[in-house]
């Protein structure tokens, strides 16, 4: 007897309107007799529980703490840079958007924002990520969660490498969202292992967001050395994990995981089952011991930035080396045996 409710609610309505329009006549007529009962609807699908698992995600209650992680994020920041095109396309909400759409092309022939830029400071909000579902069909074709693009991102850097960070930690591939903006931007060449090389910004290195090309395994300059570099993708975090699956997982305690970006452990102990380990061995000795032999050499300064200047090949190759691992800001955890060949190499090259 589906439609019976339905057709009670019908008559409310109705009712309520005839009272809203009548209200200049106090005296209400008598009650009619009740309508005729409606026909019973269709049976639902097997297997499918309807709206039920809409309203699991689409209820106020369930998104308040995703409000509350997210307000308390990174990307929750103010900084929205919404008058450059260049920096709006990362860092404001409408100008990403703008830039997935594929309306705005650069001199370089790179998708972008909107050159005029943008009036308002539009931090990276809901929107930014989500927008409509592909399927409703759960099911089979898995829950997109409506993220805006999970489309492989070609790069920056070099638009011939791909970024495709689909496994079964993210099967359909929810992490290429991130990678389009956590990526270098093509402002600088990596020095080449022979000539001299000129240093023309304090910022050299791969600027900004290096996560997914050290995930990946690329973008470094790979000094020859002791240790050998890993291949493309094949880090073990690369294979069978993912940016969602570390950063946006379970929650331990409601302050890391889900909307607030920060790796969660439940997710490390998938693998690690004892817990993760605390550091990428040698990280933190290696990553200082490179600094200070970069000071010594005159290519990075005292606060982190590099120094304008020509260098020799080795210390251009090692200042990038450092500077991507500084801008990775995991400590090496991203892709550990690419770090460390990084780290030691270079260290070996500077010391030889
Ligand atoms: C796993 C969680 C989840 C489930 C289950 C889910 N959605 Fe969504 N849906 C989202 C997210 C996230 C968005 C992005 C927009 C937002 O958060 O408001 C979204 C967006 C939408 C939108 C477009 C934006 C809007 O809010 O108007 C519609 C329509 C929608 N969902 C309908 C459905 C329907 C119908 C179902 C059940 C068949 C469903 N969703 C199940 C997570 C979910
Ligand atoms: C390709 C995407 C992208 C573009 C384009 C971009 N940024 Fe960013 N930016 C990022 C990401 C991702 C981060 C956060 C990186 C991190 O925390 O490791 C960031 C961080 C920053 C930060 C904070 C740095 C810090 O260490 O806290 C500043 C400031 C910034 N960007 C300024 C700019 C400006 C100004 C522009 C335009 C000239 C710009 N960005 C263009 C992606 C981008
Ligand atoms: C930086 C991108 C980003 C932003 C900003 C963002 N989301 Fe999400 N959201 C995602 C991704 C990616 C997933 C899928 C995570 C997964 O499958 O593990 C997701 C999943 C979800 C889900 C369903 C899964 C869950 O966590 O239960 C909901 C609901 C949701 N987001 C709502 C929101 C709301 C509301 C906001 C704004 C307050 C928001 N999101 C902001 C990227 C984002
Ligand atoms: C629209 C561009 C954009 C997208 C998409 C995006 N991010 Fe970010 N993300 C940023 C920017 C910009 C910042 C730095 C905000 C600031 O400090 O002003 C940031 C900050 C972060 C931080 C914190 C860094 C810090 O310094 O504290 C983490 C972690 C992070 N993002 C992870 C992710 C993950 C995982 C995804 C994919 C689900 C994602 N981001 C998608 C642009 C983006
Ligand atoms: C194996 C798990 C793992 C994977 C996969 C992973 N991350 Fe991380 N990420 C970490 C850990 C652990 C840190 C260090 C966090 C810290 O020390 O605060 C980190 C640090 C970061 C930071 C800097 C956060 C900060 O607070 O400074 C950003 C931004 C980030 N990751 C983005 C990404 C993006 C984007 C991807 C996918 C391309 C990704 N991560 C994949 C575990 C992971
Ligand atoms: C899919 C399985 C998997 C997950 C999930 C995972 N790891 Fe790992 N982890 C590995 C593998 C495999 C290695 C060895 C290095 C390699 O093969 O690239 C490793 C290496 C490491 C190392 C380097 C250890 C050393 O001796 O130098 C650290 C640190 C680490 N993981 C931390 C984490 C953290 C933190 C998380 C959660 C945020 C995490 N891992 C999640 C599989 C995983």
């Amino acid at each position: 007897m589906k439609t019976f409710g339905f057709i009670r609610f019908l008559l409310l309505v109705a009712s309520a309107t005839f009272m809203v329009q009548c209200t200049s006549d106090p005296i209400p007529g008598p009650p009619g007799a009740d309508g005729i009962d409606g026909i019973d609807g269709i049976d639902g699908m097997d297997g499918v529980d309807g709206t039920t698992s809409c309203i699991n995600c689409h209820s106020n209650a369930y998104r308040e703490p995703i409000l509350l992680a997210y307000s308390e994020s990174a990307h929750a920041n103010l900084r929205s840079f919404g008058a450059s095109a260049t920096c709006a396309r990362c860092h404001n909400d409408q100008g990403f958007q703008d830039y997935l759409s594929n309306l705005y092309i650069d001199s370089l022939g790179f998708a972008t924002a909107n050159p005029d830029g943008y009036d308002v400071p539009d931090p990276i909000s809901c929107t930014t990520c989500h927008d409509m579902h592909r399927s409703f069909n759960f099911e089979e074709d898995g829950n997109d969660k409506a993220v805006r693009s999970i489309t492989p991102v070609d790069l920056f850097l070099d638009p011939d490498i791909t970024i495709d960070i689909r496994n079964a930690s993210d099967e359909l591939g929810l992490s290429n969202l991130c990678v389009n903006c956590h990526q270098p931007r093509n402002q600088y060449d990596i020095p080449g292992p022979t000539a001299d090389f000129e240093i023309t910004s304090s910022r050299f290195g791969p600027h900004h967001g290096p996560q997914s090309t050290m995930l990946e395994g690329i973008f470094g300059a790979n000094i020859s050395g002791a240790l050998d570099y890993p291949g493309r993708g094949s880090a073990g975090h690369r294979q069978g994990s993912s940016c969602i699956a570390c950063h946006m997982g379970p929650t331990t305690n409601g302050s890391d995981g889900g909307h607030t970006w920060e790796p969660t452990t439940n997710t490390c102990l998938n693998c690690h089952t004892g817990g993760p380990p605390s550091e990428v061995d040698g990280f933190e000795a290696d990553f200082d011991r490179l600094r200070d032999l970069l000071i010594a050499a005159g290519s990075i300064a005292p606060d982190s930035s590099a120094v304008l200047g020509v260098f020799p090949a080795n210390v251009a190759q090692a200042t990038w080396n450092w500077r991507m691992l500084m801008e990775d800001k995991s400590m090496g955890v991203h892709n550990p045996n690419y770090a460390k060949a990084l780290l030691k190499n270079s260290i070996e090259a500077l010391e030889n």
